[in-house]
């Protein structure tokens, strides 16, 4: 419900907000203050939480910070801050200040299920710091935007993603070019990251951009560098001379393919949708590359999971030689639950608002930390076990206690498109190969590692 926020002022020396920490005042009551957490809490929750999201990367993961963030145990630091704040707080949201502004952190289930329900006209997704670390690699892209705009660059996103459509339209020639990319994968022994990252890329521009732009390392090179550099644009007043001539380059090539991309392309698609001029359809494709890069990630733990889990590896082949791409699929979304690529959901609230009867100015943050919350046992059963047959209980990809592609109006417009080729890439090496060992090695009966550098994967490969 938006509400004009209550006047703060001398006779209310506090602000809005209860800096006790109480939780006491019922809901709705004129006494209803938000939690705030004390300083301590939100430094402890800077430090074990956002800052290692932060030195981590979040376009450009640097995979030897992950991998010494997962060695020191900073998963596990993190989810003990979470755990402590929603124990103190009885689970309400808890408000907790930070660098760029206040941040309201929602832990309980009912909240999760408030922040999908809400619009994003009200809880809008452009928060402050991602805006500025998108703003170097994808100034034009949908996130960065709200309100008209945003709708607009939403819809030619779901246009050409064919987000309301069970099947995409080019699915065909999207499984082809996987296909034919993947032979390379199963040349030899042993599968590296490395090789896997290359073949993706190759599918990305294949997929956005068309047969013209395969061998075009260049572009990728430039859009890597950029998304490096975004890694830092939480810290900048904004793009820097040299990000800003890297893009001009970057989208200058995009419009030189544009004209020829195939109508099969998401470039195609976006080149012959309507729109409006300020919604920049090409400039979307710098999103829909960098997207369709992490299924190289998502591709390469999936398939270290089924190395180290057997018995689920050969469920995907049935009695008469079929593969179950079904089953694969889930085994893909189990995999985005522990290992999410978005494991923080943050939005930024566009008008004076109320939550759970209490007051929250516009520009405050809410984050619902979803990547700890969907391997919670607490709410899902098992959290931190690899268990795919979870994915194929009915209404499973709607329960919104799991949200690898978010929920509601700010769901992943690319969701289908994107479990489509992450499984397509697995299959075509399950197919007629089984991942019999891998590195690291994961421990099938023990709770899985809060983290997973991708980049460290290595997978052998014998011949079914
Ligand atoms: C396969 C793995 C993918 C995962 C796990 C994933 C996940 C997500 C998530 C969680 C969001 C919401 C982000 C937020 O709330 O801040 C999102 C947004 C988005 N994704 Fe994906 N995505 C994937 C693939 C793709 C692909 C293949 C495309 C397009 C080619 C795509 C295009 C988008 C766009 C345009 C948005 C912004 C939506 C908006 O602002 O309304 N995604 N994605």
């Amino acid at each position: 419900m938006i509400r004009p926020a209550p006047p703060t002022g001398p006779e209310d020396p506090a602000g809005p907000y209860d800096s006790t920490g109480s939780t006491d005042s019922p809901p709705g009551s004129a006494a209803a203050r938000p939690s705030r957490a004390r300083r301590g809490e939100s430094v402890r929750f800077a430090v074990t939480h956002s800052l290692p999201a932060f030195v981590r990367g979040v376009p450009a993961p640097r995979p030897a910070i992950g991998a010494l963030l997962g060695a020191v145990g900073q998963p596990r630091w993190s989810a003990a801050t979470l755990r402590a704040l929603r124990d103190r707080y009885h689970g309400a949201p808890v408000l907790l200040g930070g660098a760029s502004g206040d941040t309201l952190v929602l832990l309980d289930p009912a909240d999760v299920e408030e922040f999908f329900a809400r619009p994003v006209r009200e809880l809008a997704l452009d928060a402050v710091d991602k805006t500025k670390m998108l703003a170097v690699l994808e100034p034009t892209g949908v996130i960065c935007s709200h309100g008209d705009l945003r709708e607009e660059r939403r819809s030619l996103n779901d246009e050409v993603l064919a987000h309301h459509e069970d099947t995409h339209p080019s699915h065909g020639t999207f499984r082809t070019v996987i296909a034919e990319e993947c032979t390379r994968l199963t040349a030899g022994p042993t599968l590296t990251f490395a090789r896997l990252r290359r073949t993706v890329q190759r599918i990305a521009r294949r997929i956005v951009l068309g047969d013209q732009a395969a061998g075009d390392e260049e572009l990728h090179g430039w859009l890597l560098t950029l998304r490096k550099e975004g890694n830092w644009g939480a810290l900048r007043r904004g793009p820097t001379a040299a990000d800003q001539r890297l893009y001009t380059a970057a989208t200058d090539r995009l419009h030189v393919y544009a004209p020829h991309a195939p109508d099969t392309t998401l470039l195609g698609r976006a080149r012959d949708t309507a729109c409006g001029a300020d919604v920049d359809a090409v400039g979307q494709a710098h999103h829909w590359m960098l997207a369709l890069d992490t299924i190289a990630p998502i591709a390469a733990r999936t398939l270290l999971l089924l190395a180290a889990h057997p018995a689920e590896q050969a469920a995907l082949h049935d009695q008469s030689g079929g593969f179950d791409s079904t089953r694969l699929q889930a085994c893909v979304m189990e995999s985005l639950r522990l290992y999410p690529i978005v494991p923080d959901l943050l939005r930024i609230l566009r008008a004076d608002t109320t939550w759970r009867g209490r007051p929250y100015p516009a520009g405050t943050h809410v984050l619902v930390p979803i990547g700890f919350l969907q391997r919670d046992s607490g709410l899902v059963p098992g959290g931190s076990l690899f268990a795919p047959g979870r994915w194929c209980a009915e209404g499973a990809e709607r329960d919104r206690r799991m949200a690898p592609f978010s929920h509601g109006e700010g769901r992943c417009p690319g969701d289908r498109l994107g479990l489509m080729a992450a499984t397509e890439v697995c299959a075509q090496v399950l197919r007629e190969h089984r991942v019999v060992g891998g590195r690291p090695r994961l421990d099938p009966h023990r709770p899985l590692p809060g983290a997973l550098n991708a980049s460290g994967v290595q997978l052998a490969l014998a011949r079914s």
